[in-house]
């Protein structure tokens, strides 16, 4: 399998002072290849979104690097970000990132506001509603995200990491609000979506859904492990 993402001597402080940093992640290095199902474990504060949203590339390394599809991700400007973004990573935040004001249809339908190719742009569209129908959540289309369940949002903000068809989807804590049933659900589409061949990192404090992932990452005061059972 291909390599997909590279990570070698990745490291993030934050400054949150003239004279105080915290150190997020020390020295992470990993390889993920395409099609893995990858889970991330770790107590509150660990650095686990930190790290998702580097992968994303939403936000940057302090030191290290992280080669995306064989691409250095250092030194791109937003604009190239954001394109790369766009063309290959889908991500669910840890609390969703819905417009509760717009309707589930707005809402996914979101990141098409960077496409510039028409033609791209309408195929986008076409894919919302078997994207909606897929999440079982087709009947919501016009509804605003304020009248949803937590489990309804989720699906929702999962609608919308899909919409551009990346080879990626990253998702942080996608059950961790949700009722066992409901997660369960999730889990199913997370499941189906893998077996479609899309690689699938998820961030979780759920071992049970931790154990259902091909590979677990367990991170600790910001040091990587990989575990293996
Ligand atoms: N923007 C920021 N500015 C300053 N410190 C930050 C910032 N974001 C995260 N941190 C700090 O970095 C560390 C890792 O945070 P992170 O959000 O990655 O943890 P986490 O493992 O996702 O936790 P949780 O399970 O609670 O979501 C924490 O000490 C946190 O306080
Ligand atoms: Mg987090």
């Amino acid at each position: 399998m291909r390599k997909l993402i590279e990570v070698k001597h990745l490291s993030k402080s934050y400054r949150i002072s003239s004279k105080e940093q915290v150190q997020a992640l020390q020295d992470v290095n990993f390889t993920i290849h395409e099609g893995e199902m990858i889970a991330i474990v770790g107590t509150s504060g660990s650095g686990k979104s930190t790290l998702l949203r580097i992968l994303g590339c939403i936000d940057s390394q302090t030191t290290g690097h992280y080669h995306l599809n064989g691409f250095d991700i250092e030194g791109k400007t937003d604009q190239e970000l954001a394109h790369i973004r766009n063309q290959s990573i889908g991500f669910v935040m840890q609390d969703f990132s819905l417009i509760e004001d717009y309707s589930v249809k707005k809402n996914v339908l979101l990141p098409l506001t960077y496409e510039k190719n028409k033609e791209k742009r309408q195929q986008q569209k076409q894919h919302l509603l078997s994207l909606l129908q897929k999440l079982n959540i087709a009947s919501k289309e016009n509804q605003k995200v304020t009248s949803l369940s937590g489990g309804q949002k989720q699906r929702v903000a999962i609608a919308r990491a899909l919409i551009n068809n990346p080879a990626i989807l990253l998702a942080d804590e996608p059950t961790g609000a949700l009722d066992q049933k409901t997660s369960k659900e999730i889990m199913n589409i997370l499941h189906e979506l893998h077996a479609e061949g899309k690689t699938i990192i998820i961030v979780t404090h759920d071992l049970q859904i931790a154990e259902q992932c091909q590979r677990i990452f367990r991170i600790e005061d910001g040091l990587l492990n990989e575990v293996y059972s």
